[in-house]
């Protein structure tokens, strides 16, 4: 009878209007949980990117229960929407939800994740909208559902909340807030299900691990990715492309990539992917060259298929009833156009020897990109598609990579959740020097990797700030495709910027280790303050001041870090901009020595530097061991010699890495890994050990000497 009455009740309202308090999760990776809400698109984030979990990585992490109280999440799918909710504790911050600009913390924020070009604003319409958070009582929430998702990060307050906020008169009541307290935070994602996948910790940094290592660990870009970039002006052809490496080598200045814009193509806006023979009367003389130098070339490219080219009739049935710029949208769900434009590139582009590819236009701006209203040949609604497009072109570009075991690294202006593995860094055209270092630290939280590259800049001193903070990024590079800046553009800085570009390439030993733990270990390559332990206290803002204008709610004022970060586990980098002479910079517990100087500068303290402008501020960890090499201008297949820099007094060990820098036998265990250590004899005295595996080969490095940095 029961049964037959839950069945009519069915029939009635729908599945869809039946409420999910109990939620049944399933573990599906060590520490990670999923639960099906209603019915689920068949397209997300995970159909997408084909990753399979780490699982040995994932295994050997700390066990951990489910982090949440599970009847506190409840989900409910009304009307072909599915009603997400999660507690929240009072103390608790969020990280996460997408590559903010201008904030860290994300409670008491409203968004809609949407995909974007990043317009000026914190409201969830980004590069790379991932509906992923992070708490800083240490776990992760992931919304697998690739669609415009709407969240109310603790700022919704519930007739049954379990902590209603007390009740005040905003006459009388100092203490009232425009803000009551919120203990959940909510979801609307418009479709009529979705996955949740929960991460655990037991730290937040474990939890992004996880999260990382679920999208099958990070990506390892080959050695030359870390190098220096270069991209030039749009209209240059083959000769002004040798002179710009030819003047790179005569003013001494590391070149490891060069970039070409449009003009490469016979038509761009849309393309043709086809080389102009005015430009380039010789492709393969011009690849020929610069591997001869040891500059690989990277491509831009965006989506859009130009009448032009030879690609576009084979495509056009595979493409989207709009089109962008005139030129068709391909279907890149559809494995027809994955293989069309496969063959082309390769044939035409990754044989002669292009490394890799800069992939534009995937995000926004809606004014130019196929509109919601797009029908597209798969089936696949728009939403979905322009939620995915810039990852399923990196799936596309890495597999053909991949099949010629080969590695790339290139840049995307779009990308999503379970896009870690994918080596492709973000960027843009907005140009604010702080919020880029602000989105350096968000991409930290969930999985991506961004670029503040540097263009023109309106004084010699922006220029060298800028410098200086792009040389600690995933990808250190001049973009000049509009303005043909060179980095001596500005002569009374050229020394400084040299040396900056130079001590890049010295790090790459500690850098390439770095993406390796990514790759092995899920361990974000750049990390946020807030990643660290114990840097999450439970108090971020200050009371805000009434103010009939500015602040008529006296609204409290979040205090984030926002200009400062890690770089590995033991630099900490606190950049300054243009027009700074002094800035504070906080040092989380332990002690912390000046980088150049190996000085002690401080412990569990904020301080306050006035450092010069020549000088990034720059600490290391106690113990913090540093392996670098010589500047070189380009990698070569000589091995270098490794100087060990050590810095404080504490006993401690570090992995470094090493493996052939180049192709993808690294996954079948072809690599190194070398024991830098340092332990004090029985008097205290420190001293540095080198202990390389028996039959371990080494195929970069070819000494090491230590040097004591702290005296
Ligand atoms: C922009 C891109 C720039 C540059 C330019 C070339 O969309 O963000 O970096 O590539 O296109 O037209």
């Amino acid at each position: 009878m029961m049964k037959y009455l839950l069945y009519i009740v069915v029939m009635v309202f729908g599945v869809s209007a039946m409420a999910q308090t109990n939620l049944s999760w399933n573990p599906i990776a060590p520490g990670v949980w999923s639960v099906k809400v209603g019915q689920p698109d068949k397209l997300n984030f995970y159909t997408v990117a084909g990753v399979s979990p780490k699982l040995d990585a994932l295994k050997s992490m700390p066990d951990v229960a489910f982090p949440l109280e599970q009847n506190e999440i409840t989900a409910q799918v009304v009307d072909h929407k599915t009603y997400l909710h999660f507690p929240l504790d009072k103390a608790e911050r969020i990280f996460g939800l997408g590559l903010n600009f201008k904030t860290v913390e994300q409670r008491g924020r409203i968004m809609r994740l949407h995909m974007d070009h990043y317009g000026g604003q914190d409201n969830g319409r980004t590069h790379a909208p991932v509906p992923f958070y992070l708490s800083s009582n240490g776990y992760g929430v992931l919304i697998n559902a690739a669609r415009y998702i709407d969240v109310w990060v603790g700022t919704a307050v519930r007739k049954d909340s379990k902590h209603p906020p007390q009740i005040r008169d905003r006459n009388t009541d100092k203490n009232w807030e425009a803000n009551p307290y919120s203990d959940n935070i909510e979801m609307v994602v418009p479709a009529d299900g979705a996955e949740i996948i929960v991460f655990g910790g037991p730290t937040i940094l474990d939890a992004v691990r996880r999260y990382n290592l679920y999208n099958g660990g990070g990506c390892l870009p080959p050695k030359w990715g870390l190098g220096f970039w270069h991209r030039t002006p749009t209209l240059y052809g083959e000769q002004e492309v040798l002179n710009e490496v030819k003047q790179y080598a005569e003013h001494k200045f590391p070149l490891t990539v060069i970039g070409l814009e449009p003009g490469w193509q016979t038509r761009s806006y849309p393309c043709t992917y086809e080389w102009d023979s005015n430009r380039f009367p010789n492709p393969e003389r011009l690849l020929d060259s610069l591997k001869k130098k040891g500059v690989y070339a990277n491509l831009w490219m965006n989506p859009y298929i130009s009448p032009d080219g030879e690609l576009y009739k084979k495509v056009l049935p595979y493409s989207a009833s709009h089109t962008v710029w005139t030129g068709i949208v391909p279907d890149y769900s559809m494995p027809e156009v994955k293989q069309l434009i496969s063959g082309h590139f390769s044939r035409f582009l990754l044989d002669k020897g292009v490394s890799g590819f800069k992939m534009d236009e995937n995000d926004g701006f809606d004014e130019w990109l196929w509109p919601d209203v797009a029908i597209f040949p798969s089936g696949n609604p728009a939403e979905q598609i322009r939620q995915t497009y810039a990852m399923m072109m990196q799936k596309m570009t890495l597999d053909l990579y991949h099949s010629k075991n080969t590695r790339t690294y290139g840049l995307v202006r779009g990308s999503n959740a379970a896009a870690s593995s994918f080596p492709y860094v973000i960027y843009n055209d907005y140009y604010s020097h702080p919020d880029f270092i602000t989105a350096l630290i968000n991409s930290s939280f969930i999985g991506v990797l961004w670029t503040p590259e540097v263009r023109g800049s309106a004084s010699a001193e922006e220029w060298l700030r800028r410098m200086q903070t792009v040389c600690f990024s995933p990808v250190a590079m001049i973009n000049a495709w509009a303005d043909g800046t060179k980095p001596w553009s500005y002569p009374e800085v050229e020394k400084q910027v040299q040396d900056i570009a130079s001590l890049r390439m010295q790090l790459i030993p500690y850098l390439y280790t770095n993406y390796a733990d990514y790759a092995f270990y899920g361990t974000p390559p750049i990390k946020a303050m807030n990643l660290l332990p114990g840097f999450n206290s439970p108090v971020s803002s200050k009371e805000g001041i009434l103010n009939s204008t500015d602040n008529p709610y006296a609204k409290a004022v979040k205090q984030e870090i926002k200009d400062q970060f890690m770089v590995g586990d033991d630099l900490l980098v606190a950049p300054l901009f243009a027009g700074e002479k002094t800035r504070s910079v906080v040092l989380p517990q332990g002690k912390w020595y000046d980088f150049y100087t190996g000085k002690f500068a401080g412990e569990g303290e904020v301080i306050s530097v006035t450092p010069g402008m020549d000088i990034i501020p720059v600490y290391a960890r106690d113990g913090a061991i540093i392996p670098m090499m010589p500047p070189v201008l380009k990698f070569g297949t000589e091995k270098s010699p490794v100087e060990i820099r050590y810095y404080g007094q504490k006993e401690s060990s570090f992995s470094l890495y090493d493996d052939d820098g180049l192709s993808f036998d690294y996954e079948r265990g072809l690599y190194s890994r070398i024991r830098l250590s340092v332990s004090k004899d029985k008097k205290g005295k420190l001293k540095g050990d080198v202990s390389i595996p028996k039959g371990a080969t080494l195929w970069s490095y070819s000494g090491f000497t230590w040097k004591f940095m702290t005296k």
